[in-house]
């Protein structure tokens, strides 16, 4: 194994770095060594992992499949989907082999370590799961859950003298422990943070904005110090803005007494204030010292924004009403599996962004750290959640194991780690909890409510229920700071009028499903609706019995001042839990919630809800495609999303009437629908017209001819030469004009040559067992996406695609340093 040299600096440098930095933070991604099974002798430092993987982290070890039903293969009731009766349940974690035991080991040297004079943390920020952590055999630390970030002081077992240090993780994945994809390994980042003895600990400072209004705001800061040994010690914290440029200063010297924070207190004049549309950020640079020696340089980054319930009137952001247009996300990116990468996460919020989506709630668990900086600085709410499960099972081998002694430490870290960022604007402590239809549950609840209130008093807390009746009885959903209802909106209206907060949040809403470029006939509202092909329809009725249709959500957030709008399920389709097709409807493995495919290709819902949320943009969508071979003659409905109230319709230059959003009908409400358009092969236009009645958009889809040749359209020309930046590649089959051949499923190659690697292809089909790391991948109704990934070097990257019957296509990427 490669040695890592954290820091190699000549005897000057280190004594001018003491001088200004006194910290330094590494992130451990080279040179890993990873293998699955169990090696308790993998602790010793003499252990000969010559055999094992190299692997760079973050790492997800099961992404690499293969797909396979008895990976997950489980015979339960799923209580909270309304089963009574246990049967056989496929595809639920995504079919990948998560389960089981893997381990992973490295070394690192930290130069010029000597014991007392610094202190070294490793930092985790999520490694799936029951993680224990040797160095140099000695265990350092254990955490359980597979979600949160934990951090251990491991000064204490490091070799002095520059020796190497040998760091072996274990980690465990229970069968039966998850409702969908976990993600397996050390999928999110590790760092090594150095040290002087006296130092601010890991997520030590904590910042709120205690006043805040257009001509100043006040901002606290609290800052914590390790080993102060009750000396005096000078804090000096300036307040830079978005362009470094200081905008306040304090200079104190106090005594930490009885591990009391150190308090500095401003005031910033004519504020940025933080919103998702203005998202502004400023940091917090303070330097420590101790009798003239500095010890410590810490930045703490934040916003300013003031949030505020008001009962019966809503959610406030900087004094402005808002109603929440948010998602819910699980944290696989698709293809890529958990294993967390930056570029990946920017993807799906600028197609976030685009939609008018202006909220994430990361469902059910901690998010990565590089997803809420990416909040904080593209303008998303966040509404963070830790727990699926409290101390009542809902998976067999699920977290219930660890709740009643790691609640509390969990939920202290989660919060400390994001009690500073400026996108997060509420805590929810958990969803669809057993607990809640308990009659202790509300003391679980209240417990975990305090501890939020204990160390963030500036966010107010929810959590997701969905037993509606229990909660309204037994005085579960009255105790929290805002009630929050997943689906049942027939409910909303009782909760209003029973509950004290006179406030509703959708917690988790809709659930719709659909697969992209499916349609079924008839065109009918349906629960549970279930097929030959294991798909669902496109046309966006189709729902399951505990779930609705996207109308009924948005008529809720349109008509009561009280609602506080929505987190959808889900902004994107993710591995795991395939409902309607979970009961033994292998090879169903995926989601068919997402707005957004496991692909990252928009389905057609994606345009309702821009239509209704993106005020700035317009849109104007035509469903479904027009290639019907054998449907000739026969009702083919059409469908238009769109942010205009009318439009006209023409198939073949023959207008199908001109259609007006209107109150007959929810879906008429929010959709344009010609029920009664019959096939025929050919153009189908839309003429959308201005409240005003003027026309003035059009859109126009043709029937596609014969499939001629592949279209690639990336959606970045030039990477980042970091190893990590990637492009995604839309890749479709088209006719010799450009239309996209909507029936198409041919199977595609891919080459990369030049400056970078392929690294996953996905199509969305959620019953395609197709591995995403093989360079082929069959289209799916004439899409797919591949990703590739920049290399450290400067240069050219060229993907090609190939396939059967049509002419490839190729295109280049830059990369730069
Ligand atoms: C909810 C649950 C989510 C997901 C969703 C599917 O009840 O909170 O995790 O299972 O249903 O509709």
């Amino acid at each position: 194994m490669k040695k890592i040299t954290l820091s190699i600096l000549v005897l000057f440098c280190v004594t001018m770095l003491q001088a200004q930095t006194a910290r330094e933070e590494f992130v451990l991604e080279k040179n890993w060594k990873f293998s699955k099974g169990d090696y308790p002798d993998a602790v010793q430092n003499n252990f000969d992992d010559k055999s094992w993987q190299s692997v760079t982290v973050p790492h997800d070890w099961a992404i690499y499949g293969p797909f396979d039903r008895k990976h997950d293969l489980q015979e339960v009731a799923v209580t909270q989907n309304g089963e009574t009766k246990a049967t056989i349940k496929t595809g639920r974690t995504g079919g990948l082999p998560y389960v089981g035991i893997g381990w992973y080991r490295n070394t690192f040297t930290v130069n010029h370590f000597k014991k007392g004079e610094k202190r070294v943390s490793l930092l985790f920020d999520g490694a799936m799961s029951e993680s224990k952590v040797y160095v140099n055999g000695k265990e350092a630390c254990f955490w359980p859950l597979g979600y949160n970030s934990f951090h251990c002081d491991v000064t204490d077992f490091l070799n002095t003298d520059g020796k190497d240090n040998i760091l072996a993780v274990r980690l465990e994945n229970k069968p039966q422990s998850s409702r969908w994809y976990p993600g397996a390994g050390l999928y999110r980042n590790v760092h090594i943070i150095v040290t002087d003895e006296v130092h601010v600990p890991v997520w030590g400072t904590h910042i709120t904005t205690p006043f805040v209004s257009e001509e100043y705001a006040s901002v606290k800061l609290r800052t914590e110090i390790e080993n102060s040994d009750n000396n005096e010690i000078r804090i000096v914290t300036e307040i830079l803005d978005a362009d470094n440029k200081v905008v306040a200063t304090k200079d104190n010297t106090l005594k930490i007494n009885h591990g009391k924070p150190f308090e500095q207190n401003f005031i910033v004049n004519n504020p940025n204030l933080w919103s998702p549309e203005t998202p502004y950020l400023y940091k917090a640079v303070s330097n420590v010292y101790i009798k003239d020696k500095k010890v410590d340089q810490y930045t703490t980054r934040f916003g300013i924004r003031d949030i505020k319930l008001i009962a019966d009137k809503g959610f406030f952001l900087n004094g402005k009403k808002r109603k929440f247009q948010g998602v819910c996300n699980h944290h696989d990116l698709g293809p890529l599996g958990a294993a967390i990468n930056v570029a990946a996460l920017r993807r799906q919020l600028t197609m976030l962004k685009d939609m008018g989506c202006d909220a994430i709630r990361t469902a059910h668990n901690m998010p990565a750290p590089e997803l809420v900086e990416l909040c904080d600085e593209m303008g998303f709410m966040m509404m963070i959640e830790p727990f699926d499960e409290w101390d009542i099972a809902k998976c067999k081998n699920g977290y219930h194991r660890f709740f009643n002694e790691w609640a509390e430490k969990d939920m202290v870290n989660m919060i400390r780690n994001y009690r500073n960022n400026a996108s997060v604007v509420m805590w929810s402590i958990g969803n669809e909890v057993p607990t809640q239809c308990s009659p202790e549950g509300y003391k679980v609840a209240s417990f975990l409510q305090d501890i939020c209130h204990r160390e963030d008093p500036s966010r107010p807390v929810t959590c997701g229920m969905d037993q509606v009746t229990c909660v309204l009885n037994n005085g579960f959903a009255a105790m929290l700071d805002v009630p929050g209802f997943n689906y049942r909106v027939h409910r909303y209206e009782e909760a209003y009028n029973k509950l004290p907060q006179n406030l509703v949040l959708g917690a988790e809403t809709s659930s719709t499903v659909s697969s992209r470029g499916i349609y079924k006939f008839p065109v009918e509202k349906k629960a549970n609706a279930i097929y030959d092909d294991h798909q669902s329809s496109s046309y966006d009725f189709e729902y399951c019995d505990w779930s609705n249709l996207p109308d009924d959500d948005f008529a809720l957030a349109d008509d009561h001042d009280w609602t506080m709008g929505q987190f959808v399920w889900t902004g994107f389709d993710y591995l795991g839990e395939p409902s309607p097709y979970d009961t033994d409807a292998w090879p169903n493995h995926s989601s068919m919630f997402g707005i957004i495919d496991l692909a990252s290709i928009p389905k057609d819902r994606y345009y309702l809800y821009r239509s209704i949320w993106n005020k700035n943009d317009n849109t104007l969508h035509i469903l479904p495609h027009w290639n019907w071979k054998g449907r000739e003659g026969q009702i083919t409905p059409v469908f238009v999303y769109t942010n205009y109230p009318s439009a006209e319709l023409f198939i073949n230059g023959k207008s199908y009437g001109k259609q007006t959003k209107n109150n007959s009908s929810l879906q008429s409400r929010y959709r344009l629908m010609w029920m009664d358009t019959v096939y025929e092969p050919g153009e189908v236009k839309v003429i959308a017209y201005d409240a005003q009645g003027k026309a003035v958009e059009e859109e126009i889809i043709r029937t596609a001819g014969k499939p001629h040749h592949i279209e690639l359209v990336a959606d970045r020309t030039e990477l980042s030469a970091d190893g990590k930046d990637l492009a995604y590649i839309n890749v479709r089959v088209v006719d010799k004009d450009g239309n996209l051949c909507p029936d198409d499923q041919r199977l595609i190659k891919f080459a990369v040559t030049g400056e970078g690697i392929y690294r996953a292809s996905a199509n969305g089909d959620p019953t395609s067992l197709d591995m995403f790391h093989l360079p082929q991948m069959p289209a799916f109704n004439g899409q797919l996406t591949s990703i590739v990934q920049s290399n450290e070097k400067e240069g050219e990257l060229i993907f090609e695609a190939t396939a059967k019957g049509l002419k490839s296509s190729k295109i280049t990427i830059k990369a730069i340093k």
